[in-house]
């Protein structure tokens, strides 16, 4: 797959993002093409507005990309719309009156149209519609979704996005760790996920096609709903760490304990430096045959730090989880080694 390129991934529906090879967090952007209007989808930022309008530009004139929909007001989703305004590109932005009221931030003279003050609707290329889903708080109080009931095709924004080094522009089975990696950080609480998630089961999905990590297809719809549904998030997170904190230290942790710990620190810290870094990092410090410690646990964790810092965040949850799960086998206590990776 030549990602340098437009990329159709549903009739007449083109990836658009950006994908650079040493990033673990890329951002998708999307057109809608059409006869002879087209919809762009999370712009991007200011500094990809080269690669993103080159590779609208290779599917339309700039004539015809007559809406621009920012999701939500974060620099990654929509700062390009400044770019894309200085260089002639004539469009209204789809917002919600909340996200609206920032994006006046980039650029005071936007030709806004207002979600909720349309049904949430849009009506455009000779009749055709988009419906918008109100996700309100996941993770912005006027975030939204948008469907194209054509190709059925959710455009989720950062709902279904991913930390993933080891990045394909369609999603397997390892992006639900990878989609939980970066959710449980961004999502506010497992309440505000789930009202989402229900939304999305009311509607015929066939694609997801989040703003950042991979299009999702219809085979892994299901694992991934199951999955945010499922998967504990923001203040669960404050709170869980908070208890954990509060719990006195074990200071030798049983080798079954050890493994386990060790199995979750690697996982996740694949999402954010990819697998093959992550098994040299632990070649390097936990040589084959070496019994597994405390101390060499500990170093894998810091070399792992060394090379991302959000390895230490995005371990945080699946340890939090396990400490509480396993609770009566610890006797109520907390392993030394994460309660000093909360504090990390
Ligand atoms: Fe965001
Ligand atoms: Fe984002």
């Amino acid at each position: 797959m030549d990602y340098d390129k437009a990329i159709e991934i549903a009739e007449n529906i083109y990836w658009v993002g950006v994908s650079e090879k040493e990033a673990f967090f890329r951002t998708n952007s999307y057109l809608i093409k059409g006869e002879n209007e087209s919809v762009l989808i999370d712009p991007g930022s200011i500094p990809q507005f080269d690669i993103v309008s080159k590779k609208v530009l290779s599917l339309v004139p700039k004539e015809q990309v007559k809406y621009v929909i920012a999701s939500h007001q974060d620099p990654d989703v929509c700062s390009g719309i400044v770019p894309f305004k200085q260089n002639g590109f004539k469009f209204k932005t789809i917002a919600h009156s909340r996200v609206s009221a920032l994006l006046l931030f980039y650029d005071k003279n936007l030709d806004l149209y207002n979600i909720d003050e349309h049904n949430f609707e849009l009506t455009y290329d000779n009749g055709k519609k988009l419906k918008f889903v109100f996700t309100p708080y996941f993770h912005s109080p006027g975030a939204f979704v948008t469907y194209e009931p054509n190709s059925k095709v959710l455009f989720t924004s950062d709902i279904f996005g991913a930390f993933q080094k080891d990045w394909a522009l369609f999603a397997d089975h390892n992006y639900v760790e990878a989609m939980k990696s970066f959710n449980e950080l961004y999502a506010p609480s497992k309440e505000i996920v789930n009202f989402s998630v229900k939304k999305f089961r009311e509607l015929d999905v066939n694609t997801i096609a989040p703003q950042h990590g991979s299009v999702i297809k219809k085979d892994l719809i299901e694992t991934m709903y199951h999955a945010l549904e499922t998967m504990d998030a923001g203040m669960f997170l404050e709170n869980a760490e908070i208890n954990v904190l509060k719990m006195e230290v074990m200071d030798e942790i049983p080798v079954n304990i050890l493994s386990d710990i060790f199995k979750i620190v690697k996982e996740r810290s694949e999402t954010v430096i990819g697998k093959e870094r992550a098994e040299e990092i632990l070649k390097e410090t936990v040589p084959e045959g070496t019994q597994l410690t405390y101390d060499l646990l500990k170093k894998f964790i810091e070399n792992v730090k060394n090379e991302n810092s959000l390895a230490i965040a995005v371990m945080k949850v699946p340890l939090v989880n396990y400490i509480m799960d396993n609770s009566t086998k610890l006797k109520g206590k907390v392993p030394g080694l994460v309660k000093e990776i909360i504090y990390m």
